[in-house]
């Protein structure tokens, strides 16, 4: 690992391979290259700084570059400890256009400290605005406050003993070497910040939590409610990433293997349509009976994980819920000999992972492929640890859908920076509050938009008797918010 300056990065020697992929991605990403078009000239970010916590991958970088150019101060790590591509980090360290702290195979305190070194501009202070995906900068921000508070009030540290999981225990050590420097650093941090887009259905999920608790510090956008993010990233995203994660882990042949994806949501409907596009035999297990009809509908059987695995003897599962204990260690056990584990939600709780250690002999077969083999002999293999999978064993969605969900999230940066500079640079009277808000529906269309020339699509424009006929403006927005797609 190489850390020459305020960086952290596998190997500086990949940055001409990661250029030579960040030209071939921009092409790739119309949408954020229109944005540097329009927002360039008037530079909207200048001088803002922004820390960004989301895969550091090539079309990551073409972000951070867009929101370079129009004028951002960036500092970024990976949101997973597996999903860095090291030749797309050191190409941006190398263009100087950000801060990166993010490797392939970090270890849980490596990812924390990572975190946590992106947080601090080299002024000790923070930045006015986050990129989040999965809510972990959030988090740290969140509890870091709250444990600067309870130090004031009794002296006492945050106590990474108090809690089994290793992933809070590493936010409690880095919390408390924190307050042990700088009592109020945290507390600075969150009074700065202006708010944070949220990439993902789990981060998403996490805002809402504290907002209905009245606990959010800042606003925050949800960028994975916009339509061209969940109904594009989430499903064909997935479509694309998964057999690849699962073909580059393990060259198994999927075409006649029974495939089981836990989960009907957007990412579940990606992930099943490219099993059965391999000619898969496709199980679908769902706890919503709407998401079970769909499944139905699309020529699925939806059975219970327990039948996929006694009475069908399937030989794949992957889980998609974003809940948790959704494969546990007593189905691994009763799996068939190398049935392949794997799930690509966002943490990896959702199969039993630290039961699973517990229980098995691990048979490391190449980085992120494993055999965790039970006293009998017979084992199940699984992907990335548990971990997100398209990231862990390939390279996450390509760059064309995620130019959609980049576009959104510039969008949603600008949109934070610009309700704070109407308000006079004063929080308090910003449009936004300490809630989970979502970008307006005319953006949606123009991030769509944006990306049809690249297809070749033309599009059908409105006449005005017709727009009066169905009831929308000639240049939209065409729906009413409760339009589902
Ligand atoms: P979603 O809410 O649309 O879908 C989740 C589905 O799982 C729901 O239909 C729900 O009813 C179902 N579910 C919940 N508990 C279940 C259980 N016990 N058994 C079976 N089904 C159950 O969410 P979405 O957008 O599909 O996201 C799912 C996860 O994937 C989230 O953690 C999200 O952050 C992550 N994600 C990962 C991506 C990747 O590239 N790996 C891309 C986008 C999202």
């Amino acid at each position: 690992v190489e850390a020459s300056g305020d960086f952290k990065v596998a190997d500086m020697s990949l940055s001409d391979f990661g250029r030579k992929e960040y030209d071939l991605a921009e092409f790739e990403m119309p949408g954020l290259m229109a944005a540097r078009k329009e927002f360039g000239p008037s530079q909207p970010l200048a001088g803002v700084r922004i820390m960004g916590s989301l895969h550091m991958t090539i079309q990551t970088g073409v972000l951070i570059e867009t929101l370079h150019a129009l004028g951002a101060d960036v500092r970024w790590v990976s949101c997973n400890i597996f999903s860095t591509q090291d030749h797309a980090a050191a190409a941006i360290v190398r263009a100087g256009t950000a801060n990166v702290f993010a490797w392939k195979g970090e270890t849980l305190e490596e990812y924390w400290w990572c975190t946590d070194k992106a947080l601090n501009w080299p002024d000790g202070e923070g930045m006015d605005q986050i990129v989040d995906d999965g809510g972990d900068a959030t988090l740290l921000l969140h509890e870091g406050k709250k444990f600067e508070e309870t130090f004031a009030k009794d002296g006492s540290l945050p106590d990474p003993a108090s809690t089994d999981n290793a992933e809070f225990k590493c936010v409690l050590a880095t919390i408390a070497g924190s307050i042990k420097k700088d009592k109020t650093r945290f507390s600075r941090m969150v009074a700065r910040m202006v708010g944070v887009s949220e990439e993902t259905t789990t981060g998403v999920h996490r805002l809402i939590v504290m907002a209905d608790k009245g606990e959010l510090l800042f606003p925050a956008i949800n960028v994975n409610d916009c339509v061209t993010k969940s109904k594009f990233d989430n499903v064909y995203g997935c479509r694309h990433s998964l057999p690849d994660g699962i073909m580059r882990a393990t060259d198994v042949m999927l075409s006649g293997k029974k495939v089981v994806i836990c989960g009907f949501g957007d990412v579940g409907k990606g992930s099943a349509a490219s099993m059965k596009a391999q000619a898969a035999v496709v199980y679908v297990t769902e706890i919503d009976p709407i998401c079970a009809l769909q499944a139905c509908m699309e020529g699925y059987q939806v059975e219970t994980i327990e039948n996929c695995i006694k009475k069908h003897n399937a030989d794949v599962f992957i889980t998609t819920t974003g809940n948790k204990d959704i494969i546990t260690v007593e189905h691994m056990a009763m799996m068939k000999n190398n049935a392949i584990v794997g799930n690509i939600g966002h943490f990896d709780n959702e199969i039993q992972m630290e039961k699973l250690d517990k229980a098995t002999t691990r048979m490391n077969i190449k980085p992120q492929c494993d055999k965790y083999i039970f006293p009998d002999g017979h084992g199940v293999i699984i992907l990335a640890e548990g971990r997100l999978l398209n990231l862990g064993c390939a390279t996450g969605h390509p760059s064309f859908v995620m130019s959609n969900s980049f576009t959104n999230q510039t969008l949603a940066q600008l949109e934070l920076r610009k309700a704070y500079v109407d308000a006079g640079m004063d929080k308090t009277k910003s449009r936004y509050q300490n809630k989970v808000y979502l970008l307006p529906k005319a953006l949606d269309e123009k991030v769509a938009k944006l990306h049809l020339g690249q297809l070749g699509a033309v599009l059908t424009e409105l006449s005005t008797e017709q727009a009066d006929y169905i009831g929308v403006a000639k240049t939209g927005p065409y729906k009413p918010t409760t339009y589902r797609y």
